[in-house]
């Protein structure tokens, strides 16, 4: 027996598929039954299978059943397109040999030279522009040559799709919209042999062209399911290296194929989520394919913007300070009275910052803007959601004034430039709170409360105080219960319920 450790499991795999001591008596069997040198190993970045490189060949071992997953068709797969790979002259690593070997379990491996070579995501960060575009030219012409025609086995994409959980992290809406996107789309190109996860770690660059390495992922689709991957993760949407890849193809078309591959692929849930982390967006910011749509073409064109829809409202240049800008933007929409609320709301937002630990130049920089979207009007408001596909709550649709908390989001970020999602969150939320707020979203939610805008003291201002000695989760509930119990919320919005509910928990469970 050359392999000694248990595998039960799918974490009993995870613990040992890395370990080169576990593994080296195995891999020198196969090795030497191969002909080939028993060289010692060296892992490489791990994957799903235990794969280590040995001398000048990389051995790949495929986890065994006893993992709890059949990779037969995997291992039939991955040598089925490594050799189509080669008849097609793509640069890829040669398939040195494969085979089985019944040891303490059945392990199924492949064998293929190692190459040498830097992976293209780090190499790519430190290149220039023009050196970005060219490589992207490359990427598109050595994927043009993988994307044929090949005797491997397919999947039933849109099957796939409809199971893909890894898009269940993002906002419901959205992804409903990815699931009809999907099923609507009628898939009647040709289907290629792709490689579909043509990432940062999987090209390597060293000679001149760019070389792909493991298969795993390999299947038969529209040759566009490759562009999401190569997007996102190889290209992290540099416009040089997109519009070079785009090439004769117009960005409109591209840009919906580059969705309708996100939505069907596998991992599309995995680039999305990841994209939305490095760009700054909450997973839930995002509602609709119309509101990613134009996030894209700004991001890989730099064309549109979501403001635009917001033709309504005069956007002035801006200085860059946000007080200032925020000042110029309120005055040229003729928004004085918004102005004079949100400085107030800013000096009473830093003050509960100061009082309760809180960051109080986040405060001061969410309570100027929390009222951005006053500049805009319902009937926009309506209009943009409308176009924007935006899913909205009841109580949004009867009382459309309740959606300025979200345009607010938006215009802090495209016109103001906001990436903090704390910033973000508390405008967002600052009509109706959220369960489980953030300090910040307390703050300026409470800071709008206690300086409302309508000239008078607001009735509810002395339970908010008397709260506000405990904590400021007391004074938010003791808002809520307020406004609840003198009938001052016409329709509750799904968020402030839940809000409330939350806050009615804890205060049950004694931890307000
Ligand atoms: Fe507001
Ligand atoms: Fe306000």
């Amino acid at each position: 027996m050359y392999f000694n450790k248990d595998i039960c499991n799918w974490k009993s795999w995870g613990e040992v598929f890395q370990d080169k001591e576990a593994f080296s008596p195995l891999a020198m069997a196969i090795l030497q039954q191969e002909g080939l040198p028993p060289l010692p190993l060296e892992n490489l970045s791990p994957g799903t299978n235990a794969v280590f490189r040995s001398g000048d060949v990389v051995i790949k071992i495929y986890v065994p059943a006893e993992s709890g997953y059949d990779s037969l068709s995997d291992w039939q797969n991955e040598i089925a397109v490594m050799q189509r790979a080669m008849e097609l002259g793509v640069c890829a690593p040669k398939l040195l040999c494969a085979g089985e070997k019944q040891d303490k379990y059945l392990f199924r491996y492949i064998v293929m030279d190692f190459c040498p070579g830097r992976e293209a995501g780090d190499a790519f960060a430190g290149m220039t522009p023009a050196e970005r575009r060219s490589f992207a030219v490359r990427i598109g012409e050595v994927l043009k040559k993988l994307n044929q025609p090949a005797a491997v086995a397919g999947k039933d994409l849109k099957k796939q799709a409809a199971e893909n959980e890894h898009f269940d992290c993002l906002h419901p809406h959205l992804v409903r919209e990815i699931k009809q996107r999907v099923a609507a789309l009628p898939l009647d190109e040709e289907y290629v042999l792709v490689h579909g996860d043509c990432t940062g770690e999987n090209v390597l660059v060293n000679g001149t062209e760019p070389m792909l390495i493991d298969f795993a992922d390999c299947t038969l689709a529209p040759a566009w399911y490759e562009l999401p991957a190569a997007v996102f993760e190889l290209f992290r949407c540099d416009p040089n290296a997109v519009n070079a890849f785009r090439g004769e193809t117009d960005e409109e078309t591209f840009l919906q194929k580059l969705l309708d591959g996100l939505c069907i692929h596998q991992f599309g849930g995995f680039i999305l989520h990841d994209f939305f982390l490095r760009e700054g967006y909450a997973l839930d910011e995002v509602w609709s394919l119309r509101q990613l749509e134009f996030i894209l073409r700004q991001k890989l064109f730099d064309i549109g913007n979501i403001s635009d829809c917001f033709s309504s409202a005069v956007f002035p240049d801006l200085t860059g300070d946000i007080l200032t800008d925020a000042r110029i933007l309120y005055l040229a929409n003729g928004r004085t009275d918004t102005l004079n609320h949100v400085k107030e709301v800013a000096e009473t937002a830093v003050e509960l910052a100061e009082r309760f630990g809180a960051e109080p130049e986040a405060c001061r920089t969410a309570a100027i803007l929390h009222d951005l979207a006053a500049v805009l009007s319902r009937e926009t408001m309506l209009q943009t959601a409308k176009d924007l596909g935006m899913e909205l709550d009841p109580a949004e649709e009867q009382f459309p004034m309740l959606l300025h908390q979200r345009f607010g989001v938006m215009l802090a970020r495209e016109r103001f430039g906001i990436t903090d999602s704390d910033i973000l969150s508390a405008i967002g939320h600052h009509t109706t709170l959220k369960k489980d707020p953030s300090d910040i979203d307390m703050i300026v939610f409470l800071a709008d409360k206690i300086r409302w805008d309508r000239g008078t003291v607001p009735p509810f201002l002395p339970v908010i105080e008397k709260g506000l000695q405990l904590s400021l989760k007391a004074a938010c509930l003791e808002y809520f219960d307020y406004v609840t119990h003198h009938s001052m919320i016409l329709r509750a919005h799904r968020l402030m319920e839940e809000a409330h509910t939350a806050l009615r928990r804890d205060r049950a469970k004694g931890t307000l």
